[in-house]
């Protein structure tokens, strides 16, 4: 394995995939930088390679597409050096499921769901077959605390996040009986400033500062637990009590919780 590594990493063009391709490139590792606004990851290709020295790419696909997923799992699995992928990509929507329009609600399961699917079995079929596959190898999937839990308005974002972390504990076992050197991790962050919030429209004023994170510091724990082969990472110690709460709760008392909830949504929305 030479001593530069590829990174794939969607959703690169802002928030904690930006962070991710900041910081991968610090560590040594050539990017391909993956999402649908080109001129955002242009200027931030140009950027970084200036900076760190490494080659940075940018592929502009649409994710959603089967084209445009193909494309990205074409690449790697038929690139050498490639060595970690980082399913970032993804977009919330808020409102009672019935309400939400089925369209945006398929294009979240093929985003979170099918694209995590097909580049991570491309990354692990290019990895299996490489004996020179090490610690630096592996696939980082940023699922959500929201996977931990069912809230209101919110049903399909938490759905596929809990599919990713469920996804990623079930590769973990694999990897871990066939004794790979190569890592998985579910990233489980809380509210982060991001464009995740404008893109839908959300006011942030209500949320509490405390629970506010910062993209560069989800991304630091995720590196730093990925270093560790921490399989799911929580980044802060709020959020850590919280989703031990949430990942210990028996479910009926989960629902009660989430349904008072739900009633209080529907009274505001009268
Ligand atoms: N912010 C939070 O509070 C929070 C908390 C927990 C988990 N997360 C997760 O973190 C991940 C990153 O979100 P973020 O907070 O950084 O939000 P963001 O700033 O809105 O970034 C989302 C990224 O996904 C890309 N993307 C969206 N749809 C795409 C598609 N169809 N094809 C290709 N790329 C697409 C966007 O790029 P283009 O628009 O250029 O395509 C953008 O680069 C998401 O999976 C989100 O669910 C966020």
């Amino acid at each position: 394995m030479s001593n530069r590594l590829l990174a794939v990493v969607t959703g690169a063009s802002s928030g904690i995939g930006e962070a991710f391709a900041r910081q991968l490139a610090v560590r040594g590792y050539d990017l391909l930088l993956v999402a649908r606004r080109e001129d955002r990851l242009q200027a931030l290709a140009n950027e970084i390679s200036r900076a760190e020295g490494v080659s940075v790419e940018s592929m502009a696909t649409d994710l959603v597409t089967d084209e445009g997923r193909g494309r990205v799992a074409e690449r790697i699995r038929n690139t050498p050096d490639f060595g970690l992928l980082v399913n970032n990509a993804g977009f919330g929507a808020v409102g009672l499921f019935h309400q939400v329009g089925l369209e945006l609600q398929d294009r979240m399961h093929r985003l979170h769901v099918l694209t995590t699917l097909t580049l991570s079995h491309a990354a692990l079929e290019n990895l299996a077959a490489r004996a020179d596959a090490d610690g630096r190898c592996g696939i980082i999937n940023v699922s959500s605390v929201a996977g931990f839990e069912q809230s209101p308005s919110n049903v399909s974002y938490c759905a596929t996040k809990a599919w990713m972390t469920s996804f990623t504990n079930g590769l973990a076992i694999e990897l871990a009986v066939a004794k790979s050197p190569v890592k998985v991790q579910a990233l489980c962050p809380g509210f982060t400033y991001s464009e995740f919030h404008d893109r839908i429209g959300m006011d942030r004023s209500p949320i509490p500062k405390q629970l506010w994170l910062t993209a560069e510091f989800v991304v630091r724990e995720s590196l730093r637990g990925f270093d560790r082969g921490q399989v799911i990472v929580v980044p802060g110690w709020r959020y850590k009590i919280i989703a031990g709460f949430m990942r210990g709760m028996p479910g009926a008392l989960m629902r009660r919780i989430s349904a008072r909830m739900t009633q209080r949504f529907r009274k505001s929305k009268v």
